[in-house]
């Protein structure tokens, strides 16, 4: 029996059979992605929803101006986590990212449940700005005084409820995925190149409204509304500590945990490793680089949003348009509807990618069936399984409240940032000479700092988004006694050789 190939489901992929064994194979992805082309994936995936509308929330009821140390929390905690993301990815270049990280270092069952938080969190995240997307749309149509028959009006910009706008992009955006990397490529970097314009834009006008005065009008902590004091909409931290409330340090705390939604993202890149040009030292540099460039740009809109205007004068619905309208910079309005149609157009897009790279992975594993590994002849592109998370896209986000689920995105996320830094400290240990291309700075401190934040992050989160999470993640194991471990590629390994044991079921 091979290394690591343990009937259990403790078994383990190793470092060559998860970067080597696919490499020429009809299950294979094809090089699509240049050094740049991955930081403009990175930007494109992370700025969206998070500060378009995010932010003016959580400043309005959570943080106050605070929103800005919110930000730097989340973004410092972001940039710990990137470091293990580049330093894994380095080293095992494959579409699976955590996931495959996961199966090297911990074995399968381990793996399964970061492939299945991921999957959660991914989908969620895309429903979401889908219907963000929809929102901001019919917003911008409006502005533009476009009058839209009573029957159609009713069917667009719905926070809840079927919507027609959400499902035009979830369709067109599966569509340009399913057709292939290259094509979605071109239309990605023109439309990033619109939205930092447009958010230029916002940082340079707004800059001119700045008042000092705004920021220095930090709230007191307030006790919070009557329906978010109960136990199961408090954060784990303030049940733990019996201390709940809006604004001071717990409401900036709260802020924090929830604006990891807008980092989301860089983790993202990962996924296009095994289609990225040199990819153990392109990869880390476009998961650093885009989340530097991210956090700045972040930084700067939440200080110039909470320096114009008051900061429980800010409408929670349209923060950045209704601050300019109320400085009188009426087109502003119109900018940051563009901004925001470009801007989440390209995270829809990049999550789809992402995750159809993380299920194509799965299933080329034997935990997902295999026929949702199959690469398109025409397309080169996992058009099946691109198809099929279409589909589960637009059904989340047309017949589920979806944007109160936004937290579970965040718990996702964080649970799968945890396993990845605790791996590069396994993996220092466990496999010291794999080459890397990139290593973790003052390790283990960094992947170590890196847990606390997220931890520290997780705590911040509401017991109900625990209970959530905690539900999904039992229905994953269920599903893996019951599918994943009989049907895991590596499950027939002992039966048979190798190779002749995955060409023989991906034949099917
Ligand atoms: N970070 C992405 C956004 O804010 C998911 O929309």
């Amino acid at each position: 029996m091979r290394e690591g190939h343990s009937p259990s489901i403790a078994r383990r992929l190793s470092p060559s059979e998860a970067t080597d064994r696919w490499t020429g194979a009809r299950h294979g992805l094809p090089k699509a992605y240049g050094q740049a082309d991955l930081t403009v994936l990175g930007i494109g995936v992370m700025i969206g929803a998070g500060i378009f509308s995010l932010a003016g929330r959580q400043a309005a009821s959570m943080a106050g101006p605070g929103v800005i140390l919110s930000f730097m929390i989340a973004g410092i905690t972001s940039l710990l986590v990137a470091f293990c993301f580049a330093e894994l990815s380095s080293a095992l270049p494959t579409s699976g990212s955590a996931y495959t990280f996961t199966y090297v270092i911990f074995g399968e069952v381990w793996a399964w449940t970061v492939g299945w938080a991921l999957v959660m969190e991914l989908l969620i995240a895309t429903a979401v700005v889908a219907r963000v997307w929809s929102l901001y749309a019919a917003q911008m149509l409006t502005d533009f005084g476009a009058h839209f028959p009573a029957p159609l009006a009713e069917l667009t910009g719905r926070v809840e409820g079927f919507d027609l706008f959400t499902l035009f992009i979830l369709v067109l955006l599966t569509i340009v995925v399913a057709l292939g990397a290259r094509v979605g490529l071109r239309a990605l970097w023109i439309i990033v190149v619109a939205k930092l314009m447009a958010i230029g834009a916002v940082i340079v006008v707004g800059a001119t409204h700045f008042d000092k005065r705004n920021l220095a009008a930090i709230p007191a902590p307030q006790a919070r509304a009557q329906a978010a004091t109960d136990t199961l909409h408090s954060p784990l931290l303030g049940l733990l500590s019996g201390h709940t409330s809006a604004f001071g340090w717990f409401g900036i705390f709260a802020a924090s945990a929830a604006i990891t939604f807008a980092y989301i993202g860089f983790d993202v890149v990962a996924t296009a490793a095994e289609e990225a040009e040199d990819a153990p030292r392109s990869i880390p540099k476009g998961i650093i680089r885009s989340l530097v460039i991210t956090t700045i740009i972040y930084i700067s809109v939440a200080v110039v949003m909470v320096g114009m205007i008051p900061y429980d004068r800010i409408d929670i619905e349209a923060p950045l348009a209704d601050a300019f309208r109320g400085a009188g910079e009426g087109f502003m309005v119109h900018i940051i509807n563009i901004g925001a149609v470009l801007g989440l157009t390209t995270v829809v897009l990049v999550l789809l990618v992402g995750l159809t790279r993380v299920m194509f992975s799965m299933a080329r594993d034997g935990l997902f069936p295999h026929r949702l590994a199959k690469i398109n002849r025409s397309y080169h592109s996992p058009t099946r399984v691109t198809l099929i998370i279409g589909g589960l896209a637009i059904v989340l986000a047309e017949f589920v409240p979806v944007l109160t689920l936004e937290p579970l995105v965040v718990i996702g996320s964080l649970f799968v940032f945890v396993v990845v830094a605790a791996g590069v400290i396994r993996m220092r240990r466990t496999m010291p000479d794999l080459p890397r291309g990139f290593r973790v700075p003052l390790s283990p401190g960094v992947p170590l700092a890196s847990i606390a934040a997220c931890l520290w992050l997780l705590v911040n989160l509401q017991l109900i988004t625990w209970l959530y999470f905690i539900a999904w993640m039992a229905f994953g194991v269920l599903v893996y006694l019951v599918y994943g471990r009989r049907n895991s590629v590596l499950a027939g390994i002992s039966a048979a050789p190798f190779d002749a044991g995955i060409r023989g079921r991906h034949r099917r």
